[in-house]
């Protein structure tokens, strides 16, 4: 399609002037032609301005989710094949129903129905300024460590927000990443165990980020929050999604190759190290003091004279010793 070309040929010029015969030659289409993609493209919120007698230009703070857009944000990193949905109740789900067919398939949603997040939860994703992606890995998992790569994932998540808008964030345990008192994104990680060794094989990373999200629903105001309403600027998702995922290559070769620096790392960031902290343990509901991260990645808990270790699939925290 003309249209799908002509981005391609922005994407990859963003923020240049493309003359109008260029475009048609290097198309190989008329000038109307041309004309007629560059409207389609406007009406799809693409921020293009025509010039009188130069040409075209898409702004560099264009924000349209797009596969050629986020083929040229990602660069060379690893080869990611990159679907763009309008809508979908979930991406994880997505990626789970396609029976393995999309290994190193990133899928993104504009907006997700039926966004989910951990322990049953949902997570709000119909706001069109959100990032909300998954990604399936298959191949050359059988020496991933399941908690590592959940932390993995939290950590490069974080990293990539505190780059792109200079917040100091923080990861409250396991992967919800958090800006004074406010969630900012949420991470859903999935994966089916094999039963002998104990490791993956295969696993989904589900990344949400309020990321130019300008309003919540009233009951997520005073408990969620978004890069734009922090920083009073908007991003280029495109962008942010690279940062996310070079850090995320990154981190997940440190679970094989040196979890003790991914640790490290991720703890530096953890909230609530030495306080006190509300969680589930055997369904009651107990008071305790967060004691440590394990080599492991679980977390150390003191409560009622005993040390708890908290594994992540059943458990959620809070901060403080009231319910
Ligand atoms: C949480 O808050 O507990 C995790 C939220 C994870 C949300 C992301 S958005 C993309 C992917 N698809 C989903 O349905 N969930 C994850």
């Amino acid at each position: 399609m003309v249209k799908d070309e002509l981005l391609k040929l922005l994407e990859e010029n963003r923020g240049e002037i493309l003359s109008g015969n260029d475009l048609k030659d290097a198309l190989g289409v008329s000038r109307n032609a041309v004309w007629k993609a560059i409207q389609l493209l406007k009406e799809e919120g693409h921020h293009i301005e025509s010039i009188k007698n130069k040409g075209y230009i898409l702004l560099k703070e264009s924000d349209v989710l797009s596969v050629s857009g986020l083929l040229q944000a990602l660069g060379t990193s690893p080869t990611y094949r990159v679907e763009v949905l309008e809508e979908v109740p979930s991406t994880n789900t997505y990626l789970k129903e396609s029976d393995g067919k999309k290994n190193n398939t990133l899928v993104f949603a504009k907006k997700q129905t039926k966004g989910r997040g951990r322990l049953g939860r949902s997570f709000f994703s119909e706001d069109p300024g959100g990032l909300y992606f998954s990604l399936l890995k298959i191949e050359d998992l059988p020496r991933y460590n399941p908690s590592y790569a959940t932390i993995a994932c939290a950590l490069s998540v974080r990293d990539a927000l505190s780059e792109v808008s200079g917040l100091s964030l923080s990861i409250k345990w396991v992967n919800d990443i958090y800006y004074e008192g406010k969630k900012l994104a949420g991470i859903l990680t999935e994966g089916t165990l094999e039963m002998e060794t104990g490791t993956l094989s295969s696993l989904i990373l589900g990344i949400g980020i309020n990321v130019n999200t300008g309003s919540f629903p009233k009951e997520l105001e005073d408990i969620a929050t978004s890069l734009f309403m922090e920083t009073g600027r908007t991003y280029v998702r495109q962008e942010v999604a690279r940062t996310v995922l070079f850090h995320l290559e990154k981190n997940l070769l440190l679970t094989k190759e040196n979890p003790g620096a991914l640790l490290a790392a991720y703890k530096k960031h953890l909230l609530y190290i030495g306080e006190a902290i509300t969680f589930l343990y055997d369904k009651k509901l107990r008071m305790g003091i967060l004691k440590d991260l394990t080599p492991e990645g679980h977390l150390l808990v003191e409560s009622d004279g005993a040390y708890l270790t908290l594994h992540s699939g059943e458990i959620s925290i809070r901060k403080g010793d009231r319910t």
